[in-house]
């Protein structure tokens, strides 16, 4: 796995991209704690990655020269701008989402799963992340195709390394939020109009957020709405076709998805990795790393931990919720994670409902997805 003397390994290799899951289980096996130019160091296991999350004095999250609202920040900045965000996601906002979520999940299996095959991510799994992501934001459905533009490009621009490329993209979207909210200033929309709007309404430290704040907030959520909703979407479908029994038993018991989706994803992550950056020099797994160096937490690694996840890839529903990491840990656990729960057993419960049984098409293998996307690139289905 190595390419030179100094670098353990190439993550950006064919080898590591063909299967990211097979390369990192195999990097936490033998180097779980890897430096490579690319990545810079990259943590592994379970325990070193969990050690990362909970010390944000030691790892801090601002990681980059442009403001990232709120994963690039740390406490007490951190701490402020989350409690003006979490509300977004309180148990009343998600459940009053829920209805107009479950139209969008069954109007779409409706329409899209009613042929004999499908192939999944591009006619089910991206529309339903995009309009998902459109509806809970109170923005027009003519913003698919942008959106979806946008996370592609902004993708490629991540696996290149494209700095340039990364922070026009950035302009591009705080462009296109400047136009949402023009056309909600010459409205005069109040903070009930839409998740925009109430935006626009809020204050931090005594003044309203200002465009390239709400711009970066939202930026924070299409990425994990879109990308990791719709790679979430496929990893579950493809669940249920390689794994009959299972999927006999959700579709008799769809109250089981609630757990099950969190575990399904726990054996295949729908997102690669977050930074940090130690302030101070640190050993960790043996590595001496000094201090001011970029360090990447591997989602999918840690999740497969044999140590933590015995067995790590058989599904079980007895493990303990509390080690799964698919929504992190420590300051920066996700906030989007009651929504994002909602809405894949919403839109699992919608594919189940809407076929009589889901297999893999024969002679037509899944393509899994390369770095930063997680999952299937693409994932043709039979359907019955
Ligand atoms: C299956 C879907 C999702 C997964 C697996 C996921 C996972 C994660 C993880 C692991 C983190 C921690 C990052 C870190 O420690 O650096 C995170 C943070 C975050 N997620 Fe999600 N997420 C998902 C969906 C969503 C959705 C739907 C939204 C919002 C609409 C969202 C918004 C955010 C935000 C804003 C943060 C940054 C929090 C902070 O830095 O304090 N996520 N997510």
């Amino acid at each position: 796995m190595s390419n030179s003397s100094n670098q353990d390994w190439a993550p950006q290799s064919d080898s590591v991209q063909g299967d990211q899951r097979a390369a990192y289980d195999q990097m936490r096996e033998d180097c779980p704690v890897a430096y490579s130019e690319y990545a810079h160091w990259s943590v592994f296991r379970h325990k070193d990655v969990l050690r990362v999350l909970l010390d944000h004095e030691t790892f801090s999250s601002h990681v980059s020269r442009f403001a990232s609202v709120p994963n690039g920040m740390d406490p007490p900045q951190h701490t402020r701008y989350r409690e003006l965000i979490n509300p977004y996601f309180s148990a009343e906002k998600v459940a009053e989402f829920e209805p107009l979520c479950e139209k969008i999940a069954d109007s779409l299996a409706q329409s899209v799963l009613c042929g004999e095959q499908v192939e999944l991510m591009e006619a089910f799994a991206q529309p339903f992340a995009l309009q998902v992501q459109c509806a809970f934001m109170g923005w027009p459905l003519s913003m698919q195709g942008t959106l979806l533009s946008w996370v592609q490009r902004n993708n490629q621009a991540i696996f290149k390394q494209d700095r340039a490329l990364l922070a026009e993209l950035a302009a591009e979207f705080e462009a296109i939020i400047a136009g949402l909210i023009a056309e909600r200033r010459q409205a005069k929309v109040g903070p009930d109009c839409d998740v925009t709007g109430a935006l626009m309404h809020e204050e931090i430290d005594g003044r309203l957020l200002n465009n390239a704040e709400i711009a970066s907030i939202l930026r924070n959520w299409t990425v994990g709405e879109v990308g990791t909703i719709a790679a979430s979407v496929g990893i579950i479908a493809h669940f249920f076709a390689t794994n009959p029994e299972w999927q006999a038993r959700l579709r008799e018991s769809p109250d089981l998805l609630w757990k099950a989706n969190d575990e399904i994803l726990r054996i295949h992550g729908p997102l690669v990795g977050n930074r940090r950056r130690n302030t101070c020099p640190v050993e960790i797994g043996g590595r001496q790393i000094p201090a001011g160096e970029r360090i990447s937490v591997n989602w999918i690694a840690a999740n497969r931990d044999p140590q933590v996840f015995p067995q790590p890839d058989q599904f079980s529903l007895e493990r303990n919720p509390a080690d799964n990491l698919l929504y992190g840990a420590g300051v920066h656990v996700c906030p989007g994670a009651p929504l994002s729960r909602m809405e894949l057993v919403v839109v699992a419960r919608a594919l189940l409902r809407s076929t009589d049984a889901i297999r893999l098409l024969e002679g037509q293998p899944p393509v899994l997805a390369g770095f930063p996307a997680s999952g299937y690139a693409r994932l043709p289905l039979a359907l019955g």
